[in-house]
């Protein structure tokens, strides 16, 4: 396959922005960003004409039913775009003799472990949108020329977020409740378009899963306290139980990846969480 041109999916989604911001840093390879409604990935005619005309050499799928809660009571729509969507993208890129990059979720885990998630963990999500999102996976690998990349507590200066949550809650109110008996690691979207980025670039990528997060490990309740801290911000962050924030999907309680297999593979970087934070935040005071 001669040419450079990676097709983006989902590219309006926090994803996909930064993929576009980062993609002079891997040139010649050229991204193409695509969104609804011009490319409606359940659509399989659709995936099929703009893979005729852009003749891609990489295809990396942002799109997704991200709405984890509303999930629970949708779960054929959040399967047929996260499920169903992959499958069909897998097929036009095996058509089209492209390689897909799909990106997953640390929510396919049950969050039971103590250690580290690696790649071949065994999955057991415990909300709709996990299941579904497995169900993608399982699509891309079976297909061969697929990699699967999971992530997890992503956030961007780009649309809804915890980082943007927190801010507008602590530009309203004294104090906040957050979860502190859930742990795991955020990870910055621009970081995260990078490594894929990265992945691209080494023209060595291969079928397979990769997890990729920031580094280090925190709760929901450090993550919303370090944004408080680096903001310079009064508001309290009060430390409660997951039982006394009830939610429709069920969140693992421990869902920390394991990224040395990315690392050895590619060489990518990995910023520690707080490092990554503070350029999120400075982006959005600028
Ligand atoms: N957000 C997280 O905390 C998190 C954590 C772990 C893994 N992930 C995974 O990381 C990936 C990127 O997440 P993200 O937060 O960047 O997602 P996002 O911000 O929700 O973006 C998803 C994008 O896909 C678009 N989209 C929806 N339906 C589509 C369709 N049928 N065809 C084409 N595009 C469609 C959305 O458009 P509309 O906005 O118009 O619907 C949106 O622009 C996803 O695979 C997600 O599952 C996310």
């Amino acid at each position: 396959m001669d040419s450079n041109t990676v097709l983006i999916t989902g590219g309006n989604g926090q994803l996909g922005r930064e993929l576009s911001l980062v993609a002079e840093h891997f040139a010649p390879l050229r991204f193409v960003a695509t969104d609804l409604p011009e490319l409606d990935i359940t659509n399989a005619e659709a995936i099929d004409c703009c893979m005729a005309n852009l003749k891609p050499r990489y295809v990396v799928n942002c799109a997704a039913y991200t709405a984890v809660d509303a999930a629970e009571n949708d779960e054929p729509r959040a399967l047929a775009l996260n499920g169903h969507a992959p499958a069909l993208l897998a097929q036009a890129c095996q058509k089209h003799q492209a390689r897909l990059i799909h990106v997953s979720t640390d929510y396919v885990f049950d969050g039971r472990g103590h250690r580290p998630y690696t790649e071949d963990a065994p999955t057991a999500p415990l909300s709709a949108y996990g299941r579904t999102k497995l169900a993608g996976e399982q699509a891309v690998m079976q297909s061969g020329i697929g990699s699967v990349v999971r992530t997890a507590w992503l956030y961007s200066p780009f649309g809804n977020n915890f980082v943007k949550t927190m801010l507008r809650l602590a530009g309203q109110r004294p104090s906040i409740s957050v979860v502190a008996d859930q742990v795991g690691s955020p990870t910055y979207a621009h970081d995260l378009a990078i490594a894929i980025g990265q992945m691209m670039a080494s023209g060595k990528l291969s079928a397979g899963i990769y997890h990729y997060t920031n580094a280090g490990v925190c709760s929901w309740y450090d993550f919303a306290h370090e944004i408080m801290r680096l903001t310079g911000s009064p508001c309290r962050i009060e430390p409660i139980a997951t039982e006394q924030y009830p939610t429709p999907a069920i969140r693992p309680c421990y869902s920390v990846l394991s990224k040395s297999k990315i690392q050895s593979d590619f060489g990518v970087d990995i910023p520690h969480w707080t490092t990554s934070l503070e350029h999120c935040l400075n982006r959005l005071k600028g």
